[in-house]
Order: C-alpha cells, then sequence, then structure tokens
C-alpha cells in the first residue's frame, strides 16, 4: 500500500494567509496541516509517499518534508501543476502508484482518527475503492454517498443539489489501480474539475465493490479561516501538550500548556490553557493568553489579551487591546497607537485581510 497525499491548490479561501505559502503549511497547534497527514499515513504502516505539488509553495513543501526520512518515511515528488481536480492529481500519481494500492489523503485535512481502520477495512476484502464517510450539516457543498440498507454504497454523486443522504466523502479514500483506468475515462464536470467522487461512481458501475467507512471521531477540512481556528482548538483538545520551557516566578499558568524549551512565560503573564507556544517566544508580562491559542516561533507578547487564535509567528503583540477568534500571518505586528488620535487606527493591511473593529 502506497501513499499519494494532495498538496496542491491555490488556497484562494485563506486569503492574505496564502499569498505567501501554500494552505497545507499552515500550523494547527504549531504544526503544519500537512505534518498531521504524514504521521496519519505512517501509522497505518504507509512509507512510501508521493506528494502531488501545485504550482504552489513547491519550494516551501519540499523544504518542510525533504525526503521524508526526519518522519520516518520515503518522499517521492509528482508535480501535478495546473489543479484540475482530485481525480486529475490522482491521476499524475499513475508511474508511482504502479500496481499498487493507495491510500490518496487531501494534504488539507485533519482527521482525529487517521486513516488505519480504513485501511484495514479496505484490505479485508476484494474492493476498488474504499471512502471514508461523515454525516454533515450540508450535504451540498461535499461528495455524497447513497447507501442500501445493508450499508453498501450504491451511488457517489459530486455536490448535489438535492442529496440522497447527509453522507459527506471526507477526502480520504483507498484505490486499488483500477481507478486509474476510470480516470481516464472522466470528464470535467460543470466546475470544469474531473472529479475523484465521479470516477468512484465509475468503478461501481464497472462491478466493483466500494467500501464504505464511517468517520466518528472529528475531521475538518482547513480551507477557510474559521477552519484553522476550529481545527486549532479540536488538537489542542486531544493532544498531550508538554511544558519544557521557562515559567517565571509570578507567572500565572493554568490548563495543559505546550511550551517550547526555549519559550518564556515571564513575571506578570496570564496563560490559561489548552495552549500551545513554540520556541523562541516570550509570553511578557500583563499579556494574557486564553484557552484555544497557538502562538508560533520568534513571538514576543506584551500587554495584550488573545484568546481563541493562531499566531502564526515572528510576531509582536504589543497592543493593549483584546484579540479573539483571530488568525495572524507570520510577521503580523499588532502594536499599540498611544500617540494617535482617540479610537484611531493605524492599519497597514494586506490584499485580502480582514478585520472587524
Ligand atoms: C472535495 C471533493 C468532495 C469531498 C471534499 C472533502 O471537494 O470534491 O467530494 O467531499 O473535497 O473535503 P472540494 O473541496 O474540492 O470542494
Amino acid at each position: 500500500m502506497k501513499g499519494v497525499l494532495l498538496s496542491g491548490g491555490t488556497g484562494s479561501r485563506l486569503r492574505p494567509i496564502t499569498h505567501t505559502g501554500p494552505k497545507q503549511l499552515v500550523p494547527v497547534a504549531n504544526k503544519p496541516v500537512l505534518e498531521y497527514a504524514i504521521e496519519d499515513l505512517k501509522e497505518a504502516g504507509i512509507t512510501e509517499i508521493g506528494v502531488i505539488l501545485g504550482n504552489k509553495g513547491r519550494d516551501e513543501i519540499q523544504e518542510l518534508l525533504g525526503d521524508g526520512s526526519e518522519y520516518g518515511v520515503k518522499i517521492t515528488y509528482i508535480i501535478q501543476g495546473n489543479p484540475l481536480g482530485l481525480a486529475h492529481a490522482a491521476g499524475c500519481a499513475r508511474d508511482f502508484v504502479g500496481d499498487d494500492d493507495f491510500v490518496m489523503y487531501l494534504g488539507d485535512n485533519i482527521l482525529k482518527s487517521g486513516v488505519t481502520s480504513l485501511v484495514e477495512s479496505f484490505e479485508a476484502g476484494d474492493y476498488g475503492a474504499g471512502i471514508a464517510l461523515q454525516e454533515v450539516d450540508n450535504p451540498q457543498a461535499f461528495g455524497i454517498a447513497d447507501v442500501d440498507d445493508e450499508d453498501n454504497v450504491t451511488e457517489l454523486i459530486e455536490k448535489p443539489d438535492d442529496p440522497p443522504t447527509n453522507l459527506a466523502l471526507i477526502g480520504m479514500y483507498v484505490f486499488s489501480p483500477a481507478v486509474f483506468d476510470a480516470i481516464d475515462d472522466l470528464e470535467p464536470s460543470w466546475r470544469g474539475e474531473l472529479e475523484i467522487t465521479d470516477a468512484i461512481q465509475d468503478l461501481l458501475e464497472d462491478g466493483h465493490e466500494i467500501d464504505s467507512h464511517v468517520v466518528t471521531g472529528w475531521w475538518k477540512d482547513t480551507g477557510k479561516p474559521e477552519d484553522i481556528l476550529e481545527a486549532n482548538r479540536l488538537v489542542l483538545e486531544d493532544e498531550s501538550l508538554e511544558t519544557a520551557g521557562t515559567i517565571e516566578t509570578g507567572a500565572e499558568v493554568e490548563g495543559r500548556v505546550e511550551l517550547h524549551e526555549s519559550a518564556t512565560i515571564k513575571d506578570g503573564a496570564v496563560v490559561r490553557g489548552p495552549v500551545s507556544i513554540d520556541k523562541n517566544t516570550t509570553i511578557g508580562s500583563g499579556a494574557y493568553v486564553g484557552p484555544y491559542t497557538s502562538i508560533g516561533a520568534n513571538s514576543t507578547l506584551e500587554s495584550v489579551h488573545i484568546e481563541n487564535s493562531v499566531v502564526i509567528g515572528n510576531s509582536e503583540l504589543t497592543a493593549s487591546g483584546r484579540i479573539v477568534d483571530s488568525l495572524l500571518g507570520r510577521n503580523a505586528n499588532v502594536e499599540s497607537a498611544e500617540e494617535l488620535l482617540p479610537e484611531g487606527r493605524r492599519l497597514v493591511v494586506g490584499e485580502n485581510s480582514q478585520l472587524k473593529l
């Protein structure tokens, strides 16, 4: 069994964060989303992984993952170029996959339970594909599976207007190499993409059985800023957090706090977990870091109150205001404006930024 990890796409819904890098490298609990996928594949016993690269962020992704040895896997990079759909991306992996079965994992998704049970269930039968499903409230936005009374998959439809069920395809698939012939026969959908959902439907029509697996633990597609915040909250709630850094006498620290060994919480600072604080970061006197917040590396906080937020890193947050439910890109600074008129705000904000004042 091999792994094919999709890391293309434009990340348009995560602008401005993705102006400078691929969406798969946005950190959740101070770890790039893509690393969670590599760890899940490794846990399922998959060590040969093809990483599909789009036009964006190729260098950054290769720099992070390297040849995979740091993660105990072997990585082969495959260039997809323009994003022409998930089935097109899968098709690019044909030579890499050869005659093996493979897991296809969308690199901007995170799920609690990993892919081990999906792989085991597929391997126990004789299937053309295995799909992971979860009930959703908005089935029109996903690929949807219809099932009969015995839970056999009877139909797959991409973003149906009139969904037969609310069982969504969650972006984790297992395929036999038969999928490549199905991909060859696809026509672009209404959105101009080759849909993997249509390829699985073709497998079904060709007489292959489809293994379905309902995932009960949380799953998050991290496409939008609010998804990153929610994924961050879910991961911080779940993971064991290690406090290795310095907590000065007089600092008030409650709950679970991940503190890198080179990070410091100073006298007079208040931190209420779950929180993650990465390397070389200082939480200064008067700063408050509240639950479900991750502060990236090389940052300094003074006076600011922040909670339920993700700060990617290299930030100076020294304003005395409250920052909530926020996603701050690398090198973003929030300073105090005392020299300005009362209520004055001074903004230097990039394209596609969103401010709520
Ligand atoms: C894609 C798939 C869809 C699947 C979803 C999971 O949708 O086409 O079938 O349910 O991923 O996140 P997209 O994100 O391209 O709209």
